[in-house]
Formats: structure tokens, sequence, C-alpha cells
């Protein structure tokens, strides 16, 4: 089967569905690429993450992960809970097909971008290094998609200018016989005046 029955089970009966009006911190990320959505919302008391839910617009693997994501960091301590990696959903889910792990990426980045929020609003000291742009996979590889798409416009440019040339040539070689035709033409009619 191509997707676990973790997967399966988190997709049709995904933990913690929902919002939170009076939360501590939520965090929404995105994927550029798919459009997918996820919002997450986390509930602190003494530094431990007593409730979190979350809102999915997206992808059956994005809402299995957002929900394994849920249940591994309710109960956890902030500091545990920002350990958690996108590896560490995706095995907690028996796996994913490799192109669904972006999936798991966003995730990953909805944890920390509520911690981030809670840690803002309450005025609390973070890394900012944690939440670096670019410190994300799914970032790192919407980036290199973008360089490369970047490099082929490029080439294709630059083989367009090279190619120029030729086609001045060839555009040359048109107006020259062109040139001729008309010359010939002259000529001939100028001799059939001499013969009048
Ligand atoms: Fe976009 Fe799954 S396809 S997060």
């Amino acid at each position: 089967m191509l997707y676990s029955e973790k997967v399966m089970d988190h997709f049709k009966n995904p933990r913690n569905v929902g919002e939170m009006p009076d939360a501590d911190g939520i965090g929404e990320v995105g994927n550029a690429k798919c459009g997918d959505i996820m919002r997450m919302y986390i509930k602190v008391k003494n530094g431990i993450i007593t409730d979190v839910k979350f809102m999915t617009f997206g992808c059956g693997s994005a809402i299995a992960t957002s929900s394994m994501a849920t249940e591994l960091i309710k109960g956890k301590p902030i500091e545990k809970a920002l350990e958690i990696t996108n590896q560490a959903v995706v095995e907690a889910l028996d796996g994913l097909p490799a192109y669904k792990l972006h999936c798991s990426v966003l995730a990953e980045e909805a944890i920390k971008a509520a911690i981030k929020d809670y840690f803002e609003k309450h005025h609390i000291k973070y890394d900012e290094k944690t939440y670096a742009k670019g410190n994300c996979a799914c970032l790192i590889e919407h980036e290199h998609a973008q360089e490369q798409k970047v490099k082929a416009e490029a080439k294709k440019s630059a083989k367009k200018v090279l190619s120029k040339p030729a086609s001045a040539k060839t555009k040359a070689a048109t107006t020259a016989s062109k040139t001729n035709k008309v010359a010939k033409k002259s000529s001939t009619k100028k001799a059939k005046t001499t013969k009048k």
C-alpha cells in the first residue's frame, strides 16, 4: 500500500482538529508550490504545551502529518516540542511516499511557528536562528527550484541571442538574392530596350 495504516488512520480520523479561541500561540504556514495551508494553535502552562489544535487546508498527507504532530507535542515541554523534526513525524506515521515528504515539513514548521508566536506574544526571548528563513528543508527545496528556473530561463535567452547572427545571415542572404533578382530583371529590360 502507498500509505501506511497510520497515515490512513490520521487522515480519516484526525486528532485535535479545530480552532482555539484562547490560544497562547498560533502558527500558520503554507507551501508555495502546492498551496496547502496549516494552522496550529497551542495552549501553554508553565512551559508545557497543555493543549493543541490544528486546521489544515491541504492534502491527505498534510492532514495526517498535522494530526500526528499535534499528538507528538501535546503534554511536552516547549524545548522538547522544538526538537521534533519532520522526520520524527514521518517515522511516527510509519513513513510517507518520497514525494509527500514536504507535507511533513509543513507540520514541523507549524509547530515552530506556533511556539515562536507564543514567545513573541509573551515577550519571551528566543534564539532567532531556530526560525531563520531558509532553515526549513521546504524553503530550501523551493528556493532551489526557483534557482533552477532562473538558470533555465537564462540558458534559453542565451541560446536565442546566439542564434540571432545565424538568422541575420539568412536575412542578409535573402536580401542579397532579392537584390540580384532585381538587378537581373533591370538588365534584361535594358537589353530589350537596346534591341528595339
Ligand atoms: Fe502540499 Fe501535501 S501536497 S502539503
